[in-house]
């Protein structure tokens, strides 16, 4: 499989890094402070850019400009490297020059080609039907009740949370329904395009909701914070240190932290990623119960170590 996507594990960030880099992106973000302009003469690379001259306040301009700089990883496009700082779809680079004399930043989405990518078309099928039924039931068990919560998804694939309260027969009939009030307590995030997809196909309500990042690319730009985080099925693993911090910057202290990770014996590897990614102390605790070849983590985000 050419050119795997892998989370770049260099990328460790300080709380106080993580926030200048939020605060960019909302910026980034904004179209009355960094207004876009499609770039008409290359509609065989469609992407946009934004002017120094169209921002009021040029020293926020050149900020922006050093931030991507410095913390842009390479992305190769033809015969170029280009540091593109990747954040929520989207990837932002200039053309090199110094930020003083940086005159444009250009934007395009990010497209990730990651190892799920392959699978995501037969995933449902392959991954969750038949064997986790009994799974399902106990791990929709564990969920609170999310009528009212904020819930960042991460890694939600095709949907799989959304499975749980729709086709799932439990006790005398079917389940039907979603388990949030509205749409906008719902977030979730996925760098496989395809599983995503996927996602669509089957949740189209939702599809708004869904953003086609990594963890370690996503910046919430509001001041809400989230009540539950999920990374169910093995998305637990692919959650770093430097994700961590991320999240306790946008979770409330006490979330829900409910994630699965594969048990070292299984191979993720098979799936592209030759070592899962562990968040802190993880895989150091008991976890909640084993089902099959993952592990089941119930705690709040005050319980898992740095
Ligand atoms: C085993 S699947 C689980 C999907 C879903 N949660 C489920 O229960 O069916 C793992 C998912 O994690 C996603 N993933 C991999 N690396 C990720 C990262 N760094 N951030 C967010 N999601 C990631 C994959 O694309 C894939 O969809």
């Amino acid at each position: 499989m050419p050119n795997v996507w892998k989370p770049v594990p260099h990328l460790a960030l300080s709380p106080d890094e993580i926030q200048r880099i939020t605060e960019t992106v909302a910026r980034l973000e904004h179209p009355d402070i960094a207004p876009r302009v499609f770039a008409r003469t290359m509609p065989d690379a469609p992407h946009w850019y934004t002017l120094v001259r169209h921002w009021d306040d040029p020293a926020l301009f050149r900020d922006t400009v050093e931030v991507i700089q410095q913390y842009g990883e390479p992305v190769y496009y033809k015969r170029g490297r280009y540091t593109s700082l990747i954040a929520n779809g989207y990837r932002y680079w200039t053309m090199g020059a110094s930020p003083a004399s940086t005159i444009l930043i250009n934007v395009c989405p990010h497209i990730y080609s990651t190892a799920y990518d392959a699978v995501a078309e037969n995933y449902d099928h392959v991954y969750h039907k038949p064997h986790h039924q009994e799974g399902d039931v106990w791990i929709k068990d564990q969920l609170p009740d999310l009528k009212d919560k904020r819930v960042l998804d991460i890694g939600c694939g095709t949907g799989y949370l959304f499975d749980l309260f729709t086709s799932l027969r439990i006790g005398n009939g079917a389940v039907h329904g979603y388990p949030f009030r509205k749409p906008e307590q719902y977030t979730g995030i996925d760098p496989s395009y395809a599983m995503l997809k996927q996602f669509a196909g089957k949740y189209g309500y939702y599809t708004d909701r869904t953003i086609n990042c990594s963890i370690g690319h996503y910046y919430r730009t509001d001041n809400l914070k989230y009540d539950v985080i999920l990374g169910l099925w093995g998305a637990g693993s692919y959650i770093t240190e430097t994700d961590l911090i991320k999240i306790r910057l946008i979770a409330k202290e006490d979330a829900d932290f409910i994630v699965t990770a594969f048990k070292k014996t299984n191979k993720p590897h098979v799936l592209g990623f030759t070592e899962p990614y562990v968040a802190g102390g993880l895989y150091n605790l008991p976890p909640t119960r084993e089902i099959g070849t993952h592990l089941f983590y119930k705690m709040t985000l005050q319980d898992v170590q740095d």
